[in-house]
């Protein structure tokens, strides 16, 4: 009997592979950085062969290091940095152009363009999404009106687009599909009816011909190719990372929220089958689709969407050298009893929720001549925190229900100094469970379910623990001042472009 579930879980800055046992538990890990870049202000891409290759370098290296065979293996989940958009060409499976990534601006000025001209209200109660350059609908358009003869290629149907999800299964499988999840953060996808939607398509300019077919985040939607892990393997979950973080922390009754650590921060509300329209500039957006009873169901979320948290260290250690590794953070930011007035705002690609500023860049404001670079370091770790309570209490606004708790997962949730200031700065306990790995774990969970290797959500909720809880220490006029301040720090960041 096969003994694990293997997530690929391909991040913005790493491609991971992780083997989860019945449990839930990580039995192996294997990991590799790929690079960034930055070809002019504003842009930030990938190149399309670098993510598939270190996906199954580390996919497979985990498996020769484990003496892990394919028969061991239930089934294959795959979870994926969101919106960042991918073009090739479907016979050399070879891509036209460098992938754009998510955190990219380049098409700012389309979005202020269909503002002006109205659009902005169609898109949003279709798509759930606001018109932001975030998304793959404007970076499809840049790319289908920039690279020549994309355009004339797409409309004979040579070409595929795909977010990264799409791009691992062509690659692993040759098949061409996305899940609800990811389809829903492209501007294309009408998330009520659950289809590409003709009037978005044509707004944006892009021919159908180019589109995967869209099926559900649970269930089998192709075979790895038997010559990749020495058999053919199912591919049975898929979904966007953080709609699979929210599932792998057991976020299955409606109410119920996650933030996840990562190059970003993501803040996701479990609205069940309900798509809730918030009047905060949160995001409505797909959680993930489950086939039952002939059915196809859709569970909703609502969503801030942070652009630079874990990032803002890696700035920290790449950009300025102040630290060697991203874990050195917390003990130098230690060496501050507190920020000593230095904010900084990590604006490096414009704001997400609730600013929705593409032309804000970033800031440090408050430096005197007694700043270090611990304050710097705390100042940085603090900009997180707040980030997450302006997206927190956006969502109290919106959520009639006041929050228990806050799950947390990611790379920087293992940060104590952080998750006690984010407790801190909410208000509302933050707890963080044994598993932080908790995107990979939802897209082994989803793939799980729909091979019978796990037989029930209920199985799953068992599964999760808590490894520590962070109460609230502060008082509320403490919490007050420092957010006034943050919020003052913002307004200088914001529109500096403009
Ligand atoms: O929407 C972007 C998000 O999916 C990126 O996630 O974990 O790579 O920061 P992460």
């Amino acid at each position: 009997m096969s003994r694990f579930i293997l997530a690929l879980d391909q991040g913005t800055t790493s491609s991971r592979a992780i083997l989860f046992d019945r449990n839930g538990r990580i039995a192996g890990i294997e990991q590799k950085e790929f690079p960034q870049h930055y070809p002019q202000s504003g842009w930030v891409e990938h190149d399309a062969n670098d993510i598939w290759q270190s996906q199954l370098e580390v996919a497979q290296t985990l498996l020769r290091k484990q003496s892990i065979t394919a028969g061991d293996i239930a089934a294959v989940g795959i979870t994926n940095q969101r919106e960042t958009t991918v073009v090739w060409d479907r016979k050399t499976g070879e891509p036209i152009c460098p992938a754009i990534v998510w955190q990219d601006r380049r098409t700012a000025a389309l979005c202020d363009r269909l503002r002006a001209e109205g659009k902005e209200d169609i898109f949003r109660r279709k798509t759930g999404l606001v018109l932001d350059a975030y998304f793959s609908g404007t970076k499809l358009n840049w790319i289908l009106t920039n690279i020549p003869d994309a355009r004339t290629r797409a409309e004979r149907g040579e070409l595929a687009f795909g977010t990264v999800d799409s791009w691992l299964i062509f690659k692993l499988s040759g098949a061409h599909v996305t899940d609800s999840s990811n389809a829903s953060r492209s501007l294309l996808f009408d998330i009520h009816a659950g289809t590409w939607d003709a009037e978005l398509l044509a707004l944006l300019d892009i021919p159908a011909a180019l589109l995967p077919e869209v099926v559900c985040s649970s269930g089998i939607a192709a075979q790895c190719d038997a010559g990749w892990f020495g058999a053919a393997l199912p591919i049975a979950g898929i979904a966007g990372d953080q709609q699979a973080a929210t599932f792998g922390q057991a976020c299955l009754q409606q109410g119920m929220v996650k933030n996840t650590y990562g190059t970003g921060c993501f803040m996701l509300m479990q609205t069940g089958e309900q798509a809730f329209v918030s009047d905060n500039k949160l995001l409505t957006t797909i959680g993930w689709s489950m086939q039952r009873q002939d059915e196809r169901h859709t569970c909703y979320m609502l969503e801030g969407s942070i652009f630079v948290a874990g990032a803002v260290v890696q700035w920290l250690r790449d950009g300025l050298g102040i630290i060697q590794h991203s874990n050195e953070i917390e003990a130098l930011a230690a060496q501050a009893k507190d920020n000593g007035g230095v904010y900084f705002v990590p604006a490096f690609t414009g704001l997400g929720t609730p600013y929705w500023d593409p032309y804000a860049r970033g800031s440090i404001h408050g430096l005197t001549r007694g700043a270090s670079k611990a304050h710097l370091a705390r100042a940085a770790l603090e900009s997180i925190a707040y980030q997450t309570a302006d997206v927190l209490s956006a969502m109290q606004k919106d959520a009639s229900i006041p929050l228990k708790e806050l799950r947390v997962d990611g790379g920087a949730s293992r940060n104590d100094l952080l998750m006690q200031f984010q407790a801190d700065m909410l208000g509302v306990p933050v707890v963080r469970p044994q598993v932080t790995e908790t995107t990979a774990l939802g897209a082994a969970y989803l793939a799980g379910l729909a091979v019978g290797f796990w037989e029930s959500e209920q199985e799953i909720v068992a599964l999760w623990q808590t490894d520590r809880r962070f109460e609230p220490g502060r008082s509320d006029e403490q919490r007050k001042e420092l957010l006034t301040k943050w919020h003052k720090a913002v307004s200088r960041s914001q529109r500096w472009l403009i």
